[in-house]
């Protein structure tokens, strides 16, 4: 069973503090009330959209449908082979949470994602990453429930499609599903992976490598270079890199010889997108309410009581920016609602 909450104010419930009114705010705790909410005449007559922690959208305007908020908790040992173990975990859990669950126990391979926001059911719907990791790695299986149909599915990793800040779930499936579940795979035998610049620096700082460590040394950065959205309003990257290819990326070395770009797995080449701002002057920019952060501009913040509408407004102004600049079309990360 639930509890239906209408007219609901969903400023507290988003990073960037934005105020839009949800017709109407389901809190679901456990697979059965996802069940009983699946099967109500409600489903039916209204738009629905899952909302985790709310550190990766940007509500533009009230929501005339359901906000299902999934809460469901537990983390629990799904197999365990050689040093593999398999821990499935409810989409309700917080992500940081859990990364130090995993920390405490010596159990690798998510250390690199600590201390980023929201929920462990978002995880696997933009492949998070940072400091050379991404979810894709550990994923195991992703479940829960198709909103049509009402039906379960487990997906394996391969069948979720990911790619760089990119899923199934954004694509294909993208708001046609209700994450339940999710099962990572974890090492008791860590593999470290210290070599994003500012991640190998940092180490230097500590005596030796361990897991623990790589954590301390990640939350030290991120707190030092990123915007804490309990005093600012903000959803971390506004916009992703841009990925391009090797005939472009050679092109735009030839105009802008110091652009940074980095090659990638699959041999495609990743811009860096926070210089493209950084270089069309947007740089903690101000632009009426809103602006960019001083130390990192791909993020877009709110000086305050900023309207979704004129965060959103201010980050046409800087992709107009970079267009012009460098005919580059910066793709958002942040999902508008
Ligand atoms: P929400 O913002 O609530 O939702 C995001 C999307 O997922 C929406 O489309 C929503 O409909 C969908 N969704 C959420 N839960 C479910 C579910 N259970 N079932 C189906 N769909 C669902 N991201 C990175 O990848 N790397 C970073 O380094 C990073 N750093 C950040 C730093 C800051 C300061 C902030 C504010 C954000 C950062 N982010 C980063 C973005 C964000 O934290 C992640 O994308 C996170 O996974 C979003 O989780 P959430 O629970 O808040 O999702
Ligand atoms: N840069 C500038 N000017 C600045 C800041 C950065 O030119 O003011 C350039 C520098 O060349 C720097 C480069 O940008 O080397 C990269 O900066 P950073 O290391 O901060 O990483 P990023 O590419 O801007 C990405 C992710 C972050 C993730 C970090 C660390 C995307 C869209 N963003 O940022 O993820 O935490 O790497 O791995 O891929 C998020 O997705 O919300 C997010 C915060």
């Amino acid at each position: 069973m639930y509890s239906i909450k209408e007219n609901f104010q969903l400023a507290g419930f988003n990073t960037f503090h934005v105020a839009a009114i949800a017709r109407y705010f389901i809190e679901l705790n456990d697979e059965s009330s996802v069940r009983d909410f699946l099967k109500s005449e409600m489903r039916d007559q209204y738009p629905v959209l899952v909302l985790g922690g709310g550190s990766n959208v940007l509500f533009t305007k009230d929501f005339p449908g359901v906000v299902i908020h999934p809460l469901i908790r537990g983390i629990a040992v799904e197999s365990e082979k050689g040093s593999i173990v398999c821990l499935k975990v409810g989409a309700g859990e917080n992500w940081d949470g859990f990364v130090q669950y995993c920390v405490e126990r010596n159990l690798g391979g998510i250390e690199n994602l600590s201390w980023i926001p929201g929920l462990v059911g978002a995880s696997p719907v933009q492949n998070i990453g940072a400091y050379g990791m991404e979810i894709k790695d550990n994923v195991e299986k992703v479940e829960g429930f198709f909103i049509d149909s009402g039906k379960k599915f487990s997906l394996s990793a391969n069948e979720c499609r990911f790619a760089y800040r990119d899923s199934i779930f954004k694509n294909d499936l993208k708001g046609k599903v209700i994450i339940t579940r999710v099962v990572f795979k974890l090492n008791r035998e860590p593999v470290f992976n210290t070599s994003y610049p500012d991640l190998l620096k940092e180490m230097d700082e500590y005596s030796d490598t361990t897991i623990h460590n790589i954590r301390q040394a990640i939350i030290k950065i991120r707190k030092f270079k990123l915007p804490d959205p309990a005093e600012t309003g903000n959803a971390g990257s506004f916009f992703k890199n841009p990925v391009v290819s090797e005939e472009r990326c050679s092109e735009l070395r030839r105009f802008f010889p110091s652009i940074p770009i980095y090659i990638m797995h699959d041999g495609s080449y990743k811009i860096s997108a926070a210089w493209l701002i950084d270089q069309a002057g947007w740089k903690g920019k101000s632009c009426g309410k809103a602006g960019t952060h001083k130390r990192q501009p791909l993020i877009i913040i709110n000086h305050g009581d900023a309207t979704g509408e004129e965060i959103y407004q201010c980050s046409l102004k800087i992709r107009k920016a970079v267009m012009n600049q460098f005919g580059i079309r910066l793709e958002t990360e942040v999902n508008i609602i």
